[in-house]
Formats: C-alpha cells, structure tokens, sequence
C-alpha cells in the first residue's frame, strides 16, 4: 500500500511546494489538512483547491474557530496567560489544537507520516511533535524546512519549476502567524532590535495614536469565562472576535518584545492581541474583587507555570492539567461584570460588579456604618511584627 503523509496545511508558499515535494521523496499520498482557528485572510475554499492543485490526494478544511475559542482560548483566559508577563501566547495556543486535528486525520486517512512546515529554530516545532508524540506517537514525522533545508529561494524556484498554483511573489517580508487570539510578526527589519516597527505591519489594530471616539464594553464572566458583552450573550468566538475589532479598533493589545524561545534564542517578535489582552485584563481584575488572598496570590504562581508549560508545547501533559485544576476550582466564584474603558491603546477597567464579590463595603469604608473592628489591629499588628522584632533585638544585642 502507498505510504500516506497528513501535512499541516496553511495555503501559503512554504507548505504548498511541501506537497510534491513530499509525495516524491517519499514517493507517497499527501493528504492537506488546513485547520481554521481564525485567521481570517483567504477563504478556505482558496486553500482546499490550492492544496488539490498542487498534487494533494485530499484536502480537508476543518473549522475548528468555536472549538480554538472556547478550549483554549478561554482556558488561557482563565490562566491569565502572559508569557514572560507580556505575550497572550497567540501561536502556542493554536499548535495543540492543529496537532489534535492532524492525529484524527492521520487515524482517519491510515497515515503513517505527519508534517510541518516550521523550521529548525523556533518553539512551533517542538509544540507539534510533543503534541504528536503524546496523542499519536507511532507516527512518523517529517519537516521538511528543517529535515531538508528548505529556504525560500528552493522553494520559489521548486514552486515555478512544477508550476504549481501559488503566487510566489504574494509572500511578504516577514514570519506571519495569525489566528482569533491574535497575530506574531517577525523577521525582516524586525530583527535589527533598535527599528521600530512600522505601522504596515499590523492587521488587527488601529495606532492608538490615531484619534478615535473611546468605546466603553462590559464583559460579563461566568465561572472565569466571558460570556456576554455589554448583555448580549455570545459564544466564544463571537465574544473574541467582536472585542477584536472593539478593542483593536482603540489600538489595544500591541506588544514588542524581545523573547525567550524554548529552543536557546532570543527573538524579536510584534504581538497584536486585542481581545486577548482587553479579555485578560477584566478577567484578572474580577479575579482581584472575587478571589481570597491567599488563593490569589498562589494562583499568580500556577498561572505562571501554566503559560510556560503552554509556551514550551506541554499542552498534553499531567502538570499542565493538574495545574488547570487547581485554575479551574479558583473560577468557581470569578463571575460578574467588568466595564473596561478602550482608548489609545489601552483597556482601562472603570467599574466591577459581581455577585460573588468579597469586598464588603461596611468592612472598607471610611464613612459612617463602618463594621471594622479597630481595636482588634493593634494587637494584630504586634503579633505580626513579634517574629522580626526579635531577630533585630539579637543582631543589635
Ligand atoms: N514566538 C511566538 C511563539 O513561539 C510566535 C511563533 C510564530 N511566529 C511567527 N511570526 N511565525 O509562540
């Protein structure tokens, strides 16, 4: 029987010349599987004839955008997920879920094979084949940008020799990844850390400096999920994708940073995550008005240690769920409103209302009705520095 090959399809030049390619080396069936999370851009259709056109045996588009929002956006949501403090973990978020996908069809199809197109040097590689190995690990795979040492010249020079059905000068200068949770821009005049990014390379965000009329939008939570804007129920690509032109409309949710990579580099990379950071922005201040102290501040640690393992393509592991656990029993109160106030690039909150609210107003007060006993402080206070004040009286003794 011939060999079959699942290729992770994205319709652009790198991956489409990865189809005879592979069919040849391996002298095998390629079957392409592009998966939508989102992205937008080209329609699917596009991308299923393309795949086709370029000698694939099979195409398969699976809309995977409800699934992407509410399984794992949602969850890094509820994590407050920020890698090294900043970035939403656009692209980490998605490989997990184009790696499910791909093992389903590789069962589905009888593969024996399984390939990507990221090359050698970043952390999607390493996100792919932990993945794989976890959920499908007889399986074989093959990148050929890496295992083959494909560059873009090879593979403009390869797609014209076979004429094969893609503009080869339609690839821009930079590394794009985009999906619902936002867009990773790097390469190009991005890699000389002193020049700034220009204006060109955004998609999903107006420049905060441009005068827009500021936009006000409540986020209602249920259990650590948003679930409505301003009333309005919505599901969760809904509720994403609608904050995304809000949000990034007020030039919301840009980030550029220079990060830490699993694989040893420092990279430079452009974020825009406008849902993303107006979403996680809300969700941790209703986490600041329902959660106990403690729990909150212990879950900054679990919450850190999640995005990691997400950032380093640990999705399918038992610390990862024994961490979501622990996220998800702290969401059992975290349900209310959040009014958060959009301009110039930045979600503000100006108003908190939940339910399940600690903050107890005759407890916090200033004015009359305080129910604080004061009394009580003095002695809490003395308590409380008895363990210092003992160790300076023996340094000073
Ligand atoms: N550095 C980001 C990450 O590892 C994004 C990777 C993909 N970026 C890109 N521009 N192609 O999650």
């Amino acid at each position: 029987m011939t060999e079959r090959i699942v290729l992770a399809y994205s319709g652009g030049l790198d991956t489409s010349v990865a189809i005879p390619y592979l069919a040849e080396q391996f002298d095998a069936e390629v079957i392409a599987v592009a998966i939508d999370a989102g992205q937008g851009g080209e329609d699917l259709e596009a991308v299923h004839d393309r795949a086709l056109g370029c000698g694939a045996v099979a195409a398969e588009v699976i809309d995977a955008r409800e699934e992407f929002a509410a399984e794992y956006c949602y969850p890094a949501v509820s994590a407050n997920a920020l890698y090294m403090d900043r970035y939403p973990l656009v692209s980490a978020l998605s490989r997990p879920l184009i790696v499910k996908h791909l093992a389903q069809a590789a069962e589905k199809h009888d593969a024996t094979i399984v390939s990507h197109g990221c090359t050698g040097k970043g952390n999607d590689q390493v996100r792919f084949e932990a993945g794989l190995a976890a959920l499908a690990p007889d399986l074989k795979i093959v990148a050929p940008a890496r295992d083959f040492a494909w560059t873009r010249d090879k593979a403009i020079v390869f797609a014209e020799e076979k004429n094969l059905p893609i503009d080869v000068t339609a690839s821009s200068p930079y590394s794009i990844d985009q999906n619902l949770w936002g867009r990773a821009v790097e390469t190009g005049f991005l890699e000389d850390l002193w020049n700034a990014p220009i204006e060109d390379i955004y998609s999903y965000s107006h420049s905060p400096a441009e005068p827009a009329d500021p936009d006000e939008v409540i986020v209602t939570f249920d259990k650590g999920r948003p679930v409505a804007l301003d009333g309005e129920t919505k599901t969760a690509y809904q509720l994403i994708d609608e904050l995304n032109r809000r949000a990034g409309a007020q030039g919301i949710g840009r980030i550029d940073m220079v990060e830490d990579r699993l694989v040893g580099i420092k990279s430079r990379e452009v974020y825009e995550s406008p849902a993303g950071i107006a979403l996680i922005t809300a969700h941790m201040e209703l986490e600041a008005v329902t959660l106990e102290r403690e729990q909150a501040r212990f879950k900054r640690t679990v919450d850190q240690r999640w995005g990691e393992m997400v950032y380093d393509g640990l999705w399918f592991s038992p610390l990862k769920n024994s961490l979501e656990s622990f996220i998800d029993d702290t969401q059992r109160h975290v349900s209310g409103d959040i009014r958060l106030h959009m301009q110039h690039g930045k979600a503000t909150v100006t108003g908190r209302h939940s339910h399940q609210s600690l903050y107890d107003f005759n407890l916090a007060t200033y004015d009359e009705g305080d129910s604080f006993k004061q009394e009580h402080a003095r002695g809490f206070v003395e308590l409380w520095s008895l363990p210092a004040k003992l160790a300076y009286a023996r340094q000073s003794n």
